[in-house]
């Protein structure tokens, strides 16, 4: 059977445990004895093998699962994987006493990722993107949002979103891009944040949108980076642009990152570790889902948690992200980050689950198009060698992953 003969044709994944993550479903949305099939890339059903109508199954090509668990394709909502070099030596700076933020006001930290980065050509940044996708695909992960952020200028935030654009040409994969121009000041900018913002409203984003290079706009409101006002002001400019917005809140300090987030209705709010309650019920009240990074957390040994009680107490959908960077989670591995998302913070096997499909298809406003198990999204699957889905989480440094299925194939 002729690859393109595939494509258009019917198959069927019977035999199956489901964890449809379908919203409104109690827990995980399990079906025993289930099936899910798929035309043209997109699942036509997914359910109950004996509740199937019958024209799936007919001349479908079948595979049977023989038991296997199904869960949507993983979906990595928060990396920032275009990058060169490594910071290797800025850990051990850590290790010897160091902080993040000693590291970063020392000319270290992302200023140093900035000059790896314009050093080296786009052809570079994909070849050295390409094996860190390639560990998070080996898991399952089908979307991969990609920020920029390390070029902190025009033509260097352009190439890291263009190399970011190419991945999915490289691989079997959605890719997501988002605009973190506003992520630290550059060492040109001598010191002048507010200047830099021009910039970045009047030449970047301008220039970004224009060539469609990002699907969102995202910015670091901290001490070290951008204040509230600043943040604000570029988030305007992505809204008259058109374009969403994501926001790195309150990861060092409580600027109440999360609150502004929600004032401007952000698909939605990463790390929160320093969230207070007025940010969470901002957040309920505008659907900001709450992106949980627990790999930098562990990686620069916060100890300050995000505050999970609050987030479930006013309903804000959890999502969980690896926020694969070369500074402080140089992380490549969504399993993991679920068991430290449960170890660290108390989370449970449901919510990194849902984390890491459908409340991250929601953080990247992708619902409608993946995340569940549901007719009409993607065919996006990840079929595992477990004996239940606890297994996924529990682990570490181990992957049970049997197959990825991707837009059906
Ligand atoms: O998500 N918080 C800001 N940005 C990244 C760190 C980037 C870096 O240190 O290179 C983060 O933690
Ligand atoms: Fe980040």
């Amino acid at each position: 059977m002729g690859g393109e003969n595939r494509q258009g044709g019917l198959r069927l994944w019977r035999n199956a445990r489901l964890v449809t993550m379908v919203e409104g479903a109690a827990g995980l949305g399990i079906v025993e004895k289930g099936a899910v099939a798929a035309r043209d890339g997109l699942i036509v059903y997914a359910g109950a093998e004996a509740d199937m109508p019958a024209p799936f199954g007919q001349g479908a090509e079948t595979i049977d699962c023989e038991g296997r668990w199904i869960t949507p394709g993983l979906i990595d909502c928060h990396t920032h994987l275009v990058y060169a070099g490594n910071r290797a030596n800025e850990f051990e700076m850590r290790l010897a006493g160091a902080t993040y933020e000693e590291v970063a006001r020392a000319g270290g930290g992302i200023v140093s990722s900035v000059k790896s980065l314009r050093a080296a050509s786009e052809d570079e940044l994909v070849a050295q993107t390409l094996p860190r996708l390639d560990a998070l695909i080996a898991e399952g992960v089908t979307t991969v949002e990609v920020k920029s952020g390390y070029g902190l200028d025009l033509d260097n935030e352009k190439k890291s979103l263009r190399a970011a654009r190419r991945l999915d040409g490289e691989r079997q994969v959605m890719i997501r891009t988002t605009c973190l121009a506003a992520h630290a000041l550059p060492p040109e900018a001598k010191g002048d944040k507010d200047a830099f913002v021009d910039l970045v409203n009047e030449t970047i984003l301008p220039a970004v949108a224009a060539e469609k290079l990002a699907d969102a706009v995202d910015g670091f409101c901290e001490g070290i980076a951008f204040s509230p006002e600043q943040v604000a002001r570029v988030f305007d400019k992505a809204k008259a642009l058109g374009l969403p917005v994501k926001l790195h809140a309150d990861q060092l300090s409580n600027l109440h990152g999360a609150a502004l987030a929600a004032r401007y209705g952000a698909l939605s709010a990463d790390h929160l570790e320093y969230t207070d309650e007025e940010g969470a019920a901002a957040m309920a009240k505008a659907g900001t889902v709450a992106t949980i990074l627990p790999g930098a957390y562990y990686f620069i040994r916060e100890t300050k948690k995000p505050p999970v009680d609050l987030f479930r107490r006013h309903g804000v959908k959890m999502a969980v992200a690896t926020d694969s960077n070369p500074g402080t989670s140089p992380l490549t591995s969504l399993l993991l980050t679920m068991n430290m998302g449960a170890t660290l913070f108390g989370l449970t096997v449901d919510e990194c689950l849902a984390g890491i499909t459908r409340e991250a298809a929601r953080a990247l406003g992708m619902l409608d198009r993946t995340g569940t198990l549901e007719a009409g999204k993607s065919a996006d699957l990840a079929i595992w060698d477990i004996e239940r889905p606890a297994e996924l989480v529990y682990r570490m440094g181990f992957n049970p992953l049997h197959a990825r299925i991707w837009r059906g194939q």
